[in-house]
């Protein structure tokens, strides 16, 4: 039997405008996602989701059957079952043991389509947990590319490889095309506010295509997030020592782009009232910078606040179901 768990992660800057080749800069946070393998003869798979923000549920397939009949939502089945599925897949592939079978259970403390990178960090966690199962030894680049596969061929080749590199790797990454690199950074104080709601990826991506298609000024918008993400990484070099106390200024600094970047993010069309209201309510109790992160349309957001203020705050928010604060995560994918 083998765990392996791994982080979820926030957008300090970046998201839709990393669609279009700019760089975008996550972050991943402790809120982990853990898979605990056991190997099965019958070459069978079987998913108990045990935890993951939602109500568990188990279903068995595999072998002999064309797939698992359950009674729960398609949304919920595609979160346990296509994910972790092509995980599966990528670790036989790399063991070269495509019949191996298994027992997978899945729980996670990450908030499901919040943009906080769940279905990467369960991908990402399964296919180290089963690997090492099967006797085979990834590093997490190769972890993170496998991953990314998945997440590729679920999504109909709609994915970036923010999520899996972030969960992968851990800290703060940078990602530009195919381009993936660790940053140093010290630790950044995240406040995440969830409203409790997700966005729908697809839809929100497909409508600043269309915005970027039309107008100039929107595809200036776009490129316009690009240069932020550049500045800010200058300023994440500033900020301090890899995992030591940030320096107060550069901060401060850091969270004017939080606030730049949602404010061109709402100019596209992919924030929402619950956003907004927790942002606000984020920025007037002293947090330094707040934003949306991920897809938008609902889900969640992340601010920067070394006080209780910003956590305080959004629990009186009625747009606000749940709060947390997040240290950033420096390992990655890691075997329990
Ligand atoms: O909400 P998430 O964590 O799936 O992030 C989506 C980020 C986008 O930039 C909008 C899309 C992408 O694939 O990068």
């Amino acid at each position: 039997m083998h765990t392996a768990s791994a982080p979820g992660k926030v957008y300090l800057f970046g998201e839709h405008a990393v669609v279009y080749g700019e760089p975008a800069i996550p972050c991943a946070v402790e809120r982990r996602a853990t898979v605990t393998v056991e190997g099965r003869d019958d070459g069978r798979l079987r998913v108990d989701a045990k935890d993951l923000q939602i109500e568990g549920f188990t279903v068995e397939y595999g072998a002999t059957d064309s797939g698992p009949a359950v009674d729960v939502s398609d949304s919920l089945l595609e979160a346990a079952t296509k994910y972790v599925d092509g995980a599966i897949e990528q670790a036989r592939d790399a063991a070269d043991a495509p019949d191996a079978g298994f027992d997978v259970e899945v729980e996670s403390d990450i908030p499901l389509g919040a943009g906080l990178g769940s279905s990467a960090a369960v991908v990402v966690a399964t296919i180290a947990a089963a690997t090492a199962e099967l006797g085979v030894d990834l590093d997490a680049r190769e972890v993170a590319d496998r991953a990314y596969q998945v997440e590729l061929d679920v999504q109909d080749g709609q994915a970036s490889r923010a999520d899996t590199f972030c969960s992968a790797m851990g800290g703060a990454v940078r990602v530009e095309g195919d381009d993936c690199r660790t940053l140093s950074t010290p630790d950044l104080p995240f406040v995440i506010g969830y409203d409790g709601g997700s966005g729908d990826t697809g839809k929100l991506v497909a409508g600043v295509r269309d915005l970027r298609d039309r107008y100039d000024f929107a595809a200036d918008t776009v490129a316009a997030i690009g240069d932020l993400v550049r500045e800010g990484e200058r300023l994440l070099e500033q900020a301090g020592e890899d995992g030591g106390e940030p320096d107060e200024e550069a901060l401060e600094e850091l969270g004017g782009l939080m606030d730049f970047d949602h404010g061109l993010l709402e100019a596209l069309g992919v924030s929402a009232r619950s956003l907004d209201d927790m942002v606000w309510t984020a920025r007037e109790s002293g947090a330094l910078g707040a934003k949306l992160t991920g897809a938008g349309g609902g889900g969640c957001i992340v601010a920067l606040d070394p006080t209780d203020g910003t956590e305080t705050a959004l629990t009186y928010e009625s747009s606000c179901e749940q709060v947390f604060r997040a240290e950033l995560a420096t390992e990655g994918v890691r075997i329990e």
